[in-house]
């Protein structure tokens, strides 16, 4: 059986997910590592996985990295996947490398692969373009004549180190604004549960990893930060997001 298991908080991650996921022939089953109730599961050592997460702060996201812990293994193979707004990847891998061993995995391969940021929508709006798909079916072909080998030892040198970076958090927190009609979708949807469901326009700050899907799902786009907060935050960090960073594939040795 083959299963996507996917972190993306407003779809900029599941884009490259569909087109990893399409690189592989049969049916597959979806996992929301968003989704605060997400069940726990055990897996067989015929399945294959492809493990795609948006990278924060150079890390796993807190949500999918709690819900990666409710899954077992017992030997199925993962093609790691860490979707990036074009700074770095920094320990992500790294981190995705270790919590999937700890969990019974055996990771295979693995891609780095840039999208739209999704705090920054300034870098690199239009990605994944028509090039990235196109290199990113490339690297899932080379995956899957790998899988074919049936190989017995997939050590995989991956970048970042340890211990991993500090996940300070970010600080811009959205909030409702008197836009709201209390439909409730954001404070249904949040994946820290930080949106009180009986007052949806306030945020639990000590809760919220400004993951921007509650701005992004409003129907009457009644949650934001205030728009000079972002553009500060772009020009802080415009130096280290700028030209068209590489896609990036690891095969094992
Ligand atoms: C809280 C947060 C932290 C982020 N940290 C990084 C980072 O360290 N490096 C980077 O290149 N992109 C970073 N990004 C950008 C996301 O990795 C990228 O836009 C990703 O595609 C988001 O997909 P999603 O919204 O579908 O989950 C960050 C985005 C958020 C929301
Ligand atoms: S999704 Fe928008 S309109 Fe609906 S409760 Fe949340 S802030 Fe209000
Ligand atoms: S309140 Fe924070 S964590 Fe929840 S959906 Fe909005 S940005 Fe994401």
């Amino acid at each position: 059986m083959m299963y996507e298991l996917v972190f993306s908080a407003t779809g900029r991650t599941a884009k490259i997910a569909d087109i990893l996921g399409g690189g592989f022939e049969g049916e597959k089953h979806r996992l929301d590592l968003s989704d605060p109730r997400m069940a726990a599961q055990a897996f067989e050592a015929e399945d294959f996985c492809i493990l795609t997460v948006s990278v924060y702060e150079g890390r796993v996201p807190k949500p999918a990295a709690e819900n990666l812990k409710k899954l077992t293994g017992n030997g199925a193979k993962v093609l790691l996947a860490a979707v990036f707004g074009n700074r770095a990847v920094d320990d992500c891998l790294l981190e995705m490398q270790e919590i999937m061993v700890q969990q019974g995995f055996v990771p295979v391969a693995a891609i780095e692969a840039v999208a739209q940021h999704s705090i920054l929508t300034q870098v690199e709006p239009f990605r994944p373009d028509h090039a990235d798909r196109t290199e990113l079916q490339t690297f899932t072909a080379q995956v899957a004549a790998l899988l074919e080998e049936n190989r017995t030892d997939y050590s995989l040198d991956l970048p970042g180190k340890m211990p991993y970076v500090e996940m300070g958090g970010i600080p811009l927190q959205p909030k409702g604004n008197r836009k709201c009609i209390g439909c409730g979708l954001c404070a249904q949807k949040c994946p820290m549960q930080a949106i009180p469901s009986d007052a949806p326009a306030q945020t639990d700050k000590t809760r919220c990893i400004t993951c921007m899907r509650c701005v992004e799902l409003c129907p009457v786009h009644a949650r934001d930060f205030h728009p000079l907060l972002q553009k500060a935050a772009y020009l802080m960090m415009r130096s280290k997001m700028q030209g068209r960073k590489p896609n990036k594939l690891y095969l094992p040795k």
